[in-house]
């Protein structure tokens, strides 16, 4: 299975491979559902913090849209796994209430109907070796199963909980081990986990979560520069002059203050998702759409990211924490009074960094990466300037001419602009900036998947080109790692920056300093 069979149709069938519908056929037709559910093997989904807030409103929705879509088996066990004293009637009471909540329109009763049959509830206490005695039971009636392990539950847990699975039997050599992110607080915490998930699972069993490379336009991305000739030559220093990469939320912490406290926007954001970004947008081309051929290469840009430590630091980096504000029209308070937050925590709620990558391709090129809660908009897009013209023939206001600009904006829509230079309509030779448009949602009438909904479908079916290696998680620890450092040494905590803006003024001066600006600033 490679990348491009889970992106491109079969000619043979019109189906994705993987057994996703194209976005034009219509999943739900009898046939395409009928011919998609018997491709689709039987397994057993073991849901670690399986009535948690991931669960509830990411992954079973998720997986219900899978199942209404035809492209899971009926054959199929969902095992919601958490330390509440729950019946099996009230976890799909639960979840039946989280899937009218999520799902809105998708909410089918008759559906529901079917799906709910797949449900299941254990109580177990993740440290506790005795109550894996029941989930053993559970999955001993069907071992030839594909059998998978969803571990979205706390960092410091996955280790007991891969420890208990072992010693409880229950990992065959068939197993597929999912990790939820983040992934350990630092390298040394990382490697732990690793150390002791490798110790029981190959690596070809574990799926390492990001799901922005779940994401429909993350994808696109590939497409667009590995699908077409014409941006090769232009995709690199000489042609590029600076590439942002932003990722800002309306959100605050909402109820998760206490574990946010702990993390921090660097390791939330910055040192998963962003990079994963950054190295999908700067990788050399791979030679094939096999996994390891694009995690080589993705894991050669994470190396040969310049490391910025001590003074460097404060220099190439800026933290902020937002202050009460108003966003929209809606009033909201300052970080350090929200729920579980430490009234004078000083950790970051806006990460911005000037980031560079030692080689050939991108020497001189700076990727300002920039990310942040309670920010003005809810907007997640890389930029892509390009040079100026060396020389502009026109005269008067356009003796100097703005840039070509590439946007791939991943949400809250999704589309790819690139901004040219025409003629406006008349008798003077007057120039204006005009886009060249692609609208994804518009050009493609089927439903683009949710992330989660395509990285569960890619676990059961074994597809790990869209999960993180282990090299890849230690290379950017290894990245992140000296930054938190130098800010642990830095007097200063994060600057302030009021809820609704776009983060510390310190950020604007970041990118300034080069002679640029943030594309909401243009
Ligand atoms: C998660 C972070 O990984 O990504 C959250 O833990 C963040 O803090 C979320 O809100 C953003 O994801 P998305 O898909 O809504 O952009």
């Amino acid at each position: 299975m490679n990348l491009f069979e889970a992106i491109l149709p079969s000619p043979k069938n019109g189906n994705f491979i993987t057994g996703l519908p194209t976005m034009n056929a219509d999943p739900r037709s009898p046939s395409a559902s009928a011919a998609a559910r018997q491709a689709s093997p039987a397994f057993d989904l073991v849901l670690f913090g399986g009535t948690g807030d991931l669960a509830m409103r990411k992954l079973l929705p998720a997986l219900y849209r899978r199942f209404r879509d035809g492209q899971l088996s009926r054959d199929a066990r969902i095992i919601g796994v958490a330390r509440g004293p729950l019946s099996r009637e009230e976890f799909t009471g639960k979840t039946e209430a989280a899937l009218r909540q999520y799902l809105g329109g998708d909410f089918d009763a008759g559906v529901w109907g079917e799906f709910s049959a797949l449900l299941h509830y254990l109580r177990v206490e993740a440290t506790a070796k005795e109550d894996y005695a029941a989930l053993a039971d559970l999955l001993g009636s069907r071992p030839d199963v594909v059998r998978l392990f969803f571990l979205s539950t706390a960092p410091d847990l996955f280790s007991a909980i891969c420890r208990e699975i072992a010693a409880a039997g229950i990992v065959t050599p068939s197993s597929r081990i999912m990790l939820e992110k983040p992934l350990g607080e630092d390298a040394a915490s990382a490697a732990r986990i690793n150390d002791t998930v490798g110790a029981l699972f190959s690596e070809r069993q574990i799926y390492r979560i990001d799901h922005y490379l779940g994401k429909e336009t993350v994808q696109n991305l590939l497409a667009l520069r590995f699908g077409n000739a014409l941006f090769e030559p232009l995709w690199r220093r000489g042609q590029i002059r600076h590439v942002q990469i932003t990722v800002a939320e309306q959100l605050g912490v909402e109820s998760r203050g206490d574990f946010y406290d702990r993390t921090g926007a660097i390791r939330d954001m910055v040192q998963n998702h962003l990079l994963q970004l950054l190295c999908i947008l700067a990788m050399e081309p791979p030679a094939s759409s096999a996994a390891d051929a694009v995690r080589d290469e993705k894991l050669k840009v994470l190396r040969a990211l310049r490391p910025i430590g001590d003074a460097e630091a404060l220099l190439k980096t800026v933290r902020g924490q937002y202050r009460a504000g108003v966003i929209g029209t809606t009033k909201a308070s300052g970080y350090q009074d929200e729920p579980g937050v430490d009234p004078n925590s000083r950790t970051e709620t806006f990460v911005a960094i000037k980031a560079e990558i030692d080689t050939w391709r991108w020497a001189g090129v700076p990727f300002y990466l920039r990310t942040g809660k309670r920010l003005h908009e809810h907007l997640a897009e890389l930029v892509i300037t390009f040079e100026q013209v060396p020389h502009s023939i026109f005269s008067g206001p356009f003796s100097s001419l703005p840039p070509n600009r590439l946007v791939i904006r991943l949400q809250p829509d999704e589309f790819i602009t690139l901004r040219i230079m025409a003629k406006s309509p008349g008798e003077a030779l007057r120039l204006k900036p005009v886009d060249l448009a692609l609208d994804l949602g518009e050009s493609f009438k089927g439903r683009p998947l949710e992330a989660y909904e395509r990285l569960l479908g890619d676990a059961i079916q074994g597809n790990l080109t869209l999960f993180m290696r282990r090299d890849e998680v230690d290379a950017a620890w290894h990245w992140i790692d000296p930054i938190r450092a130098a800010w642990a040494t830095d007097d200063d905590g994060p600057r302030p920056y009021a809820a609704g803006s776009w983060g510390p003024a310190a950020s604007s001066a970041l990118i300034a300093r080069d002679g640029f600006a943030w594309n909401d600033e243009q």
